[in-house]
């Protein structure tokens, strides 16, 4: 029978030696949550120590990315417990094939010599901001984009000075959701970032072609979103939110690193593996001193046109979220397709259909967070 391509990809990883332990990565059991797709990407999670040489991600994503039938890496770093935060980690994202694709902005540019070494930086305060508020998940889809617009956009519409800043540099959806694909101004040093519904936005996807494969390295990033952070000109701001990609990769350990924090938005489905993923992904936040300021159930339920209420992904999961972490349930948001239709037009539902209920349970989290 032939090989699976799990076998192979664990047959690489075999060959994948930590200088450290003086064992391979499969044997020294930093390898996990192996997944594949059928048309070959693949994605697992590398544990490092604080002393493991930062390289070995790189080392594991080339020795997979060989692997006949792969067509697409992607390492998630975690850094050992207690050490996130405080290590040089260096998450690897990469595709196999894929050459480095060129930015339009001189800004983007990989540094020509990347320190494998590179001390974490203190987290800087960017008091212009306001208060920095990232909307994260464990899982992927559960509706973080849609909530991190449709709170900008409530923000906004009542006054306040807001940023949405895109942080998943592997799928920016938030030009699209906010409706505006258009190459931001540079004046002088500074990234002019482009307004819809009264939001300031600044996104990966404004600078780099749609369906483009991620190449970002870990050192890439943190200076991706450093330099969101400190080089576009958003003004006075009262709020930047920031999207987050799924998971607890190194777009988030970046940003921790790079930015004081004011706290984390929490979102899952009321299913149970949304929940799982969303509970660790919310650990690391608190570990790394960010305050968990709620959580945001999406998908709750949806209304048939008959009047009776359906848990489509279950019922009660970020409540049990939620008091499992000790912080408050900030909203449940019903299945709704204006919701959806909006995040493809680029309305958000809260100023489309402000008196449905998805739009209301939105507002009260913006309320939530005003509150915070
Ligand atoms: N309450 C809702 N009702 C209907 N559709 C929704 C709802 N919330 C999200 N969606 C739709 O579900 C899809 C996934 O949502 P979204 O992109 O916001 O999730 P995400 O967590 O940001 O995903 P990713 O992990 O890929 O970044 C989108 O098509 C969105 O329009
Ligand atoms: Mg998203």
């Amino acid at each position: 029978m032939a090989e699976t391509l799990h076998a192979r990809i664990e047959r690489a990883l075999l060959t994948v030696t930590n200088r450290r332990t003086g064992l391979d990565v499969v044997r020294g059991e930093q390898v996990r949550d192996v997944a594949t797709t059928t048309d070959g990407r693949v994605q697992f999670t590398l544990s490092l120590d604080d002393a493991d040489d930062p390289a070995l991600s790189r080392d594991a994503q080339h020795a997979v990315a060989a692997v006949e039938g792969v067509a697409d890496v992607r390492v998630n770093v975690q850094v050992a417990a207690g050490s996130a935060g405080a290590a040089g980690s260096t998450a690897a994202a990469a595709t196999a094939s894929g050459a480095p694709r060129r930015n339009p902005l001189p800004v983007m540019q990989e540094p020509q010599s990347a320190s494998r070494a590179t001390p974490a930086p203190t987290p800087a305060a960017f008091r212009a901001l306001g208060r920095i508020i990232v909307v994260s998940s464990g899982k992927g889809g559960v509706g973080k984009s849609t909530v991190t617009v449709n709170l900008a956009a409530a923000l906004a519409a009542r006054g306040r000075h807001v940023g949405l800043m895109d942080a998943d540099i592997y799928g920016p959806d938030i030009p699209r959701m906010m409706g505006v694909q258009a190459a931001p101004a540079v004046d002088g040093e500074k990234i002019v970032p482009l307004e819809a519904h009264g939001v300031k936005l600044m996104s990966l996807g404004f600078l780099v072609e749609r369906d483009q494969p991620a190449i970002w390295r870990g050192p890439i990033i943190m200076k991706i979103i450093t330099q969101f952070l400190r080089d576009v000109r958003w003004g006075r701001l009262d709020y930047l939110l920031v999207d987050m990609p799924p998971g607890t990769g190194d777009a988030q350990l970046s940003l921790v690193q790079a930015a004081q924090l004011a706290g984390a938005v929490i979102v899952t489905t009321p299913q149970e593996v949304a929940v799982g993923d969303a509970l660790r992904g919310a650990k690391m936040f608190e570990r790394v001193g960010v305050p968990v300021l709620g959580v945001v159930e999406n998908m709750s339920w949806f209304d048939s046109p008959d009047g009776s209420r359906l848990p489509i992904f279950g019922s009660g999961g970020g409540a049990r979220l939620a008091l499992e972490l000790g912080v408050p349930l900030l909203g449940e948001v019903p299945l709704f397709q204006p919701v959806r239709e909006g995040g493809d037009t680029g309305a958000p539902v809260v100023l489309g259909h402000p008196s449905s209920a998805a739009a209301k349970a939105l507002a009260e989290v913006a309320d939530a967070i005003e509150r915070a």
